[in-house]
């Protein structure tokens, strides 16, 4: 596999983020918050508080962004720099976040170069809080928090986790680089048409046991649904994904739902669907499940010559009656042959907006893979073909055409 399709992305290419750091030891892991914003193509300026410096260096947060850092307010020939560094700034993150510049930016100070920026700022702020648990459920930390919220800041995190000297019960561990890069990215796409949108998605397969160790599945990875979830909520959707067993991480922001069975992942869909804007799904719903379950393992002197079948429901086909007026839906059609008669044939009869056809003999497309190759067929008789691309920018093109057609609406 290879082609200009799978050189890495630069999606953020250009944007501007300010990345305060303050004195606190998770500065480490903003060395990671760092190199992972400016691998997406975003100009990166760190201002380290003079406390952050004493955990990380200036030089290994220049070494990781190729742009100095700064961490004086009053530096001869850049007293303007908190004025310009806030101006220009798509967002500004604040990670890790410690009790003490917590409190002085919900005071409104500006007595380093940090809390000046943010009062420089019209752009969107995140603070990501890192303390000592016992220190950050204080009633003054708890406080200083509100007011931030009042103030129209952002608040990530904290996580529970292990802190430092051994510590934490409660939260107090600063979120994890991968999912504040999620929360400053949302911060990024600002206001989109899928703002506020409630959108369903459902992801992976689904197992149907045979006996209580043994089940009959497919190869679906849930990647590409949980692609979707992630893109959604990143432009701004409230989104619920329900998924069928995979090994992946939970997306950061929407709400999870896990199922087992096709028959599980119907009465989940079915209980989030009213109120719903969009429905996609990317499940690969088990079409047949074993007629009976036998209640104890089944023994090698069994010799079980063959499993009975009978259908699993058809999830999507089941929502019909119940969308919501005006609810976009969409769904995947796999195939092997006849990819594009098929896939028409599932939009007519489960009344669908979008088809996203997989042909599974396509190279690169479809299960346990990191990239997709689809096509896009519509009611209108329309399709838009695909280049091979990373299942993260199929999601984005597919949220293009949802939007189109919640537009149409
Ligand atoms: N689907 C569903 N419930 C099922 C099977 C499929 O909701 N029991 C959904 C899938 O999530 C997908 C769409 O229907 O969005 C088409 O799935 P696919 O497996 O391609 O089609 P099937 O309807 O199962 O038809 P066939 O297996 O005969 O190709």
């Amino acid at each position: 596999m290879g082609g200009a399709a799978l050189l890495p992305r630069r999606p953020w290419a250009g944007r501007r983020v300010v990345l305060g750091v303050t004195g606190g030891i998770a500065a480490y892991k903003a060395v990671q918050l760092a190199r992972d914003l400016t691998q997406l193509g975003a100009l990166v300026d760190v201002a380290l508080t003079r406390a952050a410096g004493a955990f990380v260096g200036a030089i290994t947060f220049e070494a990781v962004t190729g742009r100095p850092v700064r961490s004086d307010l009053l530096a001869p020939g850049y007293a303007l720099d908190h004025i310009r560094l806030g101006r220009d700034a798509d967002v500004v993150c604040i990670a890790p976040a410690t009790a003490d510049t917590i409190a002085r930016a919900a005071a409104g100070a500006a007595s380093d170069l940090i809390t000046a920026i943010l009062l420089a700022t019209r752009a969107p702020v995140l603070f990501c809080p890192a303390m000592n648990d016992r220190m950050y459920s204080h009633a003054a930390v708890q406080r200083n928090l509100e007011r931030l919220r009042e103030l129209g800041y952002g608040v990530v995190g904290p996580a529970v986790g292990p802190l430092a000297f051994g510590e934490g019960q409660g939260p107090g561990r600063m979120e994890e680089p991968d999912a504040i890069v999620q929360y400053i990215g949302r911060a990024l796409e600002g206001t989109t048409p899928l703002s506020g949108r409630r959108v369903l998605v459902s992801a992976g397969p689904t197992r149907e046991a045979i006996d209580p160790v043994r089940f009959l599945s497919n190869r679906s990875s849930g990647r590409m649904g949980y692609a979707l979830a992630q893109a959604a909520w990143r432009r701004g959707a409230e989104v619920t994904l329900v998924s069928g067993p995979t090994a992946l991480e939970p997306p950061v922001g929407p709400a999870l739902v896990k199922v087992e069975t096709a028959e599980e992942m119907k009465d989940a869909v079915t209980r989030e669907l009213p109120g719903r804007d969009v429905l996609v799904m990317a499940a690969a719903v088990a079409d047949f499940r074993p007629a009976h379950v036998a209640p104890e393992k089944l023994k090698k002197e069994s010799r079980p010559g063959a499993i009975a079948l009978e259908p699993a429901p058809d999830v999507l086909r089941s929502t019909r009656a119940a969308r919501p007026a005006g609810m976009v839906a969409v769904g995947f059609a796999l195939e092997t042959e006849n990819a594009r008669a098929n896939a028409r044939a599932k939009l007519e009869s489960k009344d669908l907006d979008l088809v996203v056809l997989n042909d599974a003999t396509v190279p690169g497309a479809g299960f346990e893979v990191e990239t997709n190759q689809v096509v896009l067929l519509d009611r209108a008789g329309g399709a838009q073909e695909l280049p091979l691309l990373s299942k993260d920018e199929v999601a984005d093109a597919i949220l293009d055409r949802v939007v189109s057609l919640l537009q149409a609406r």
